[in-house]
């Protein structure tokens, strides 16, 4: 999960980073009451998860309480780069006299971590990384040891920083370590790191991914969720615990096993160019103790799609055998009831499968066909969806 710059911020205070006063505000006014709040030049940010905001004209300096309502009414609603502007930060102005960079970051193909850092900053890095390589220090960090004091120094010495800036800049890079560990991010980025007209190091924009996988450890987190940019529908699939993936097509398709589901897009995408070239609407995996609640909640979810026009349930009977898995689908039918609307193909396989066909040929649900393998399953659910 990336965050907002503001959010960012926050974490970085919390861990004792080096940063300047910043507030939300989602309004000219609550922008200019934050104006008064943090006093003298504010700069009115617009908070977005994409960088270049700047450039895109989505960062202003404010002399005035006044000018930061105007400079928040210009911002909010603004696109950039094709994300909405829905809060601004209001944030102290800061007297720059040099601009630098600094990240850290999980490098997946190296198995490490990977600091890199250039007392050019400010500018798209990603040019400088082109452009001129040398300019930007890449320093690989051992996960056991971190960044310590030594690996510090080695980073800002490899970046080449001036001597009276490496205390600074060395004590903002193990703060800024912190907030890796400590909050399990993937990403810790600031640019730019600036050194003010009084000497102090600060990080003025800060870029956080947060490690979803390590949510479990930190109840705080999730708060820090934006609900206007998550699917409705795969928001609550999240609530119930549901793997699920929202897609552009029509059939829904409901699997246990990611693999067992991959290859279900797939089949139900080949057998969809027979039929109006209608396309899988979701991944699903329900997984492998696929309980009747389970099965309702994913169903839920897909009928409340209202792309989809059939459903494709394809399960292989291993742990929670197919008797088990037909009877949680007509059970959860039953807990639908005329919420399930839209025809269900349902192909079983695996362990007790001959009871699992039986229980849902007993059942005789008007909504539901049985098909016997995975093509003929794929192309009655494409056809259906194509409404033959
Ligand atoms: N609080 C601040 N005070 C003064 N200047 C700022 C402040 N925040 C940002 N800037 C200036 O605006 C530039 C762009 O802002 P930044 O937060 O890095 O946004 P982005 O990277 O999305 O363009 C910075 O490089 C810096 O020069
Ligand atoms: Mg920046």
């Amino acid at each position: 999960m990336d965050l907002f710059e503001y959010q960012a911020r926050d974490l970085f205070e919390a861990h004792g980073v080096p940063v300047l006063a910043g507030i939300v505000a989602h309004t000219p006014e609550e922008a200019k009451a934050a104006a008064e709040k943090i006093g003298g030049v504010v700069v009115v940010k617009a908070q977005v998860k994409v960088g270049g905001r700047g450039k895109a004209g989505g960062v202003k300096v404010a002399k005035t309480p006044d000018e930061a309502f105007s400079y928040a009414s210009d911002i909010l609603g603004m696109d950039i780069k094709g994300h909405t502007v829905h809060k601004v930060m209001i944030a102290q102005g800061a007297d720059i006299t040099e601009e630098f960079y600094f990240s850290v970051l999980l490098d997946r193909s190296n198995r490490n971590y990977l600091a890199m850092c250039s007392v050019e900053g400010g500018v798209e890095i990603e040019q400088l990384a082109v452009e001129r390589p040398d300019a930007l220090a890449r320093i690989a960090v051992d996960p056991g040891t971190g960044i310590d004091q030594a690996k510090a120094e080695e980073i800002v010495d490899a970046a080449g920083f001036a001597p009276e800036l490496r205390d600074g800049v060395i004590h903002t890079i193990l703060k800024l370590w912190d907030v890796f560990v400590k909050e399990d991010a993937t990403l810790v980025e600031v640019n730019p790191l600036v050194k003010t007209g009084a000497g102090d190091i600060l990080a003025l924009d800060g870029k956080v991914t947060i490690d979803e996988n390590a949510e479990f450890r930190h109840a705080d987190h999730a708060a820090l969720e934006d609900k206007n940019a998550a699917d409705p529908l795969e928001a609550k699939a999240k609530e119930n615990d549901l793997n699920y993936v929202k897609l552009d097509g029509e059939v829904g398709i409901i699997g246990n096993g990611a693999g067992l589901v991959m290859s279900t897009l797939d089949v139900v995408a080949y057998a969809g160019e027979a039929h109006g070239n209608v396309k899988p609407a979701n991944f699903l995996d329900i997984g492998g103790g696929a309980s009747a609640e389970v099965m309702a909640a994913g169903l839920d979810v897909i009928l409340n799609d209202a792309q989809v026009k059939s459903v494709f349930v394809n399960v292989f009977g291993g742990i929670t055998a197919c008797d088990a898995v037909a009877n949680g689908i007509v059970k959860a039918l039953e807990m639908l009831g005329d919420e399930a609307n839209k025809p269900l193909v349902v192909r079983l396989d695996g362990n007790n499968v001959e009871d699992g066909r039986r229980i849902l040929a007993e059942a005789n649900h008007p909504l539901v066909t049985l098909a016997d393998t995975m093509d003929e399953g794929a192309d009655k659910a494409a056809a259906l969806a194509y409404g033959k």
